[in-house]
């Protein structure tokens, strides 16, 4: 399949869906934005639905989509959208244009699924079948004899019901698992454990917000135990971290070391950064003053003196991702900076803590 992204990506611009992650679905649509964003893909009409974007964009965005993403779990080449009636799919999809130039193999399979619980008065046993049905008699009358092997296809058409829709399209990418990607660097799976750290699905989508990008420098100013800074490392960026605590600042680099990565790591206060202002990225999760430990500092104070730094050592233009337990201003303080808002993101940690998640621009 990685060959086959690469000779369409070659292909113009072209619709495509993604299927996105149900528990987080707003973070999901901003990581998907971000990483074409940073990896400077073109794309335009992007439209939302329950845990769905349709986007205009080139075939190569399929790529770095399923090599940087957290929660984007789907991507598909566009056929059709009808409404979620069994009659008005079938119909539609008589008159689909389907792009010949991404069919290959001798067999395919048609699987449908439903986000949430939409469409659920389809039969989707019935609608496979019937689907599979069009597509044959199309497949035929242009040359592309092939078979139904529903075990183990060679290409795979996939439609989904969201939001009174139903999507139709060729499967290009489906993400593994969240055990597969995440489930070994979780905290406790690391060298060095410390309780104050993110989840690295959660790190892994600051990074992208941040639009961070292979080769340049991305920092995190409050590194911790490096959970940040390895999903940073694993998707191509030059990392930097430092942390008030020794301690930690050892911890992060044995963990780096475990996932075959390296970075500068140093002993330093964020609110007096001591780097060069050619900083391309940051991303960080400041201490809320629980589990980690601001050092006695008031949170606003901290947030407010971190970010005054950050601007000088940030190149222009460019963004940092930060979050903040909701009792912090963390947009006013920003603001006040110079920083210019891009999102903010609500997260429910636990019944005592909300964080925001921030986005800003120097
Ligand atoms: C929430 S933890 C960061 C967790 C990290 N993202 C990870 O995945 O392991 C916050 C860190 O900030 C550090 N810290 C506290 N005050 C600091 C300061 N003024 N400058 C730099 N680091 C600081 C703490 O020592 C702690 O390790």
């Amino acid at each position: 399949m990685k060959q086959l992204i690469k000779k369409w990506s070659q292909m113009a611009s072209r619709d495509l869906f993604f299927v996105l992650n149900g528990e987080y679905p707003k973070l999901a649509f901003s990581e998907a934005i971000s990483i074409l964003q940073a990896t400077e893909r073109q794309y335009s009409n992007f439209t939302k639905f329950d845990q769905l974007m349709k986007i205009s964009t080139s075939m190569d965005s399929v790529q770095v989509i399923a090599r940087r993403s957290a929660l984007v779990h789907r991507c598909c080449a566009y056929f059709f959208e009808s409404d979620d009636t069994f009659e008005e799919i079938i119909e539609t999809a008589k008159e689909m244009i389907v792009d010949n130039s991404l069919i290959f193999g001798k067999s395919f399979a048609v699987r449908i699924k439903r986000i949430k619980n939409y469409g659920a008065h389809i039969d989707k046993v019935e609608l496979e079948r019937q689907l599979g049905a069009v597509l044959f008699n199309h497949l035929e009358q242009v040359n592309k004899v092939m078979k139904v092997n529903l075990e183990n296809p060679d290409i795979t058409f996939y439609g989904i019901f969201t939001e009174n829709k139903f999507f139709f399209g060729l499967n290009l990418w489906k993400s593994e698992t969240y055990f597969q990607r995440f489930d070994k660097r979780r905290g406790h799976k690391r060298e060095f454990f410390h309780p104050g750290t993110l989840e690295p699905r959660l790190s892994r989508v600051l990074v992208n917000l941040s639009r961070a990008k292979d080769d340049k420098l991305f920092l995190d100013p409050f590194s911790g135990s490096g959970g940040i800074l390895i999903e940073a490392g694993l998707i191509g960026a030059t990392i930097l971290g430092c942390d008030v605590q020794k301690t930690m600042v050892k911890g992060a680099s044995v963990n780096l070391k475990q996932f075959n990565l390296s970075g500068n790591l140093i002993c330093a206060d964020a609110r007096q950064l001591p780097f060069k202002d050619d900083i391309y990225a940051i991303a960080t999760d400041p201490p809320y003053g629980r589990s980690s430990t601001t050092k006695g500092i008031e949170l606003n104070k901290l947030i407010q003196s971190f970010l005054g730094s950050a601007t000088n050592i940030l190149q222009k233009k460019r963004y940092i991702c930060i979050c903040t337990p909701t009792h912090i201003n963390l947009q006013t303080i920003a603001n006040e900076i110079g920083l210019k808002t891009v999102e903010l993101h609500k997260m429910r940690v636990h019944k005592s803590l909300t964080r925001i998640i921030g986005v800003f621009q120097n």
